[in-house]
């Protein structure tokens, strides 16, 4: 069977998506608007942070970055994503504190949450589950709690959402309602586009795909995308099983441009990450860029932000990113639900 043809035999999706990860891609804006109507119990009182501290990993870190980017272009207060143990140091007197983890059981964020205490922050859990939402419990933490049984990259509304109405809550918007209805209505119209039953030739997550398959994707954004393409290169690596190359222009632009040589740039495919929002320069620099090595890259594709609003621009690519990497895993027959080896390290790690 053609390699489009893969994609659009839908029953034989079974066999290397038992879970049904394609529903849940599905009913990933449904997600968002179910997350948007979630409250947070027991906001801490406190007058205007000094700095936002989001303590996250992998898919539940995404939040923090999904925000971060939002604050950049709406908040005076600085987002500051925390990945890894304890809390950074800028986490002291007036910082506000969210331990973000999915399953409620990640080692590093329930560090943070601990460090925090300890500290006497403000503290705010966003979780499903496990040690997190046992926290929860405790007196001076708020948290808002979320629907379970999902993978964690796959749950970024229920992660995201939360955290925004908190701030809100605090009179820090990172979004307007009118963003987040915007974002939310773009979502709905991507969620009907690029599902499994719209054809290949259609269906623009389908031909991404295709065009990287048989490559390493290598995804560059600007400013902005440039966090999404981060969140790309993770998906590319959970969901399909395969390396992926990520980074950011400018930055780019003083190292990783010398690596693009022949022949070993003709196994990477580049896919830009573009933004109608981008200033003069960044644009600019990506022109010079598909010039310098849209010749020696083994393909270049350019993905486009829809929508106004910086939230609806980053979703946008982000959801895009999502469907893309599911239908790589197909194309690889990768199931694209399951993570062993990251479940083998937290078991490991639990028994040591
Ligand atoms: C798995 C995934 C991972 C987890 C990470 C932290 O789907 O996305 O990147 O997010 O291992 O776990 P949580 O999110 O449960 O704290």
């Amino acid at each position: 069977m053609s390699k489009p043809g893969v994609l659009d035999d839908l029953p034989a999706y079974a066999a290397v998506d038992p879970h049904r990860t394609c529903d849940v891609l599905s009913a990933f804006p449904a997600q968002c608007r179910a997350a948007v109507g979630i409250e947070t119990r027991g906001l801490p009182v406190i007058k205007r942070p000094r700095v936002v501290v989001i303590a996250g990993m992998g898919g539940s870190a995404a939040a923090g970055d999904l925000i971060g980017a939002c604050a950049g272009e709406h908040l005076e207060v600085p987002v500051v994503v925390h990945r890894g143990y304890g809390l950074p140091s800028v986490a002291w007197d007036d910082a506000l504190v969210f331990a973000v983890s999915y399953s409620g059981d990640t080692a590093e964020v329930l560090s943070a949450a601990a460090m925090a205490r300890m500290r006497g922050l403000p503290l705010v859990v966003v979780t499903a589950g496990g040690a997190l939402a046992a926290l929860a419990a405790e007196p001076r933490v708020a948290s808002a709690l979320v629907p379970g049984g999902l993978m964690p990259r796959m749950a970024l509304g229920y992660l995201f959402f939360p955290i925004w109405r908190t701030l809100r809550a605090l009179d820090l918007e990172v979004a307007t309602v009118n963003d987040i209805d915007e974002a939310l209505g773009v979502v709905e119209t991507m969620g009907r586009e690029l599902a499994p039953n719209q054809p290949a030739v259609v269906n623009e997550a389908k031909r991404l795909a295709l065009a990287v398959e048989g490559r390493w994707p290598t995804i560059y954004g600007g400013p902005l995308t440039g966090a999404v393409a981060y969140r790309w290169k993770t998906d590319f690596e959970e969901n399909a099983k395969t390396f992926a190359l990520a980074g950011a222009l400018p930055e780019m632009n003083h190292n990783s441009i010398e690596a693009w040589r022949a022949p070993l740039a003709g196994g990477l495919h580049l896919l830009l990450l573009r933004d109608d929002g981008e200033a003069p320069e960044i644009r600019h620099r990506f022109e010079i860029l598909k010039d310098l090595v849209g010749g020696v890259a083994g393909g270049m594709t350019e993905c486009r932000a829809r929508g106004h609003g910086v939230l609806a621009r980053a979703l946008s690519l982000v959801y895009l990113g999502q469907w893309t990497s599911y239908y790589l895993a197909i194309l690889r027959g990768n199931d694209p639900w399951s993570v062993p080896q990251l479940d083998e390290i937290k078991r490991r790690l639990h028994h040591a």
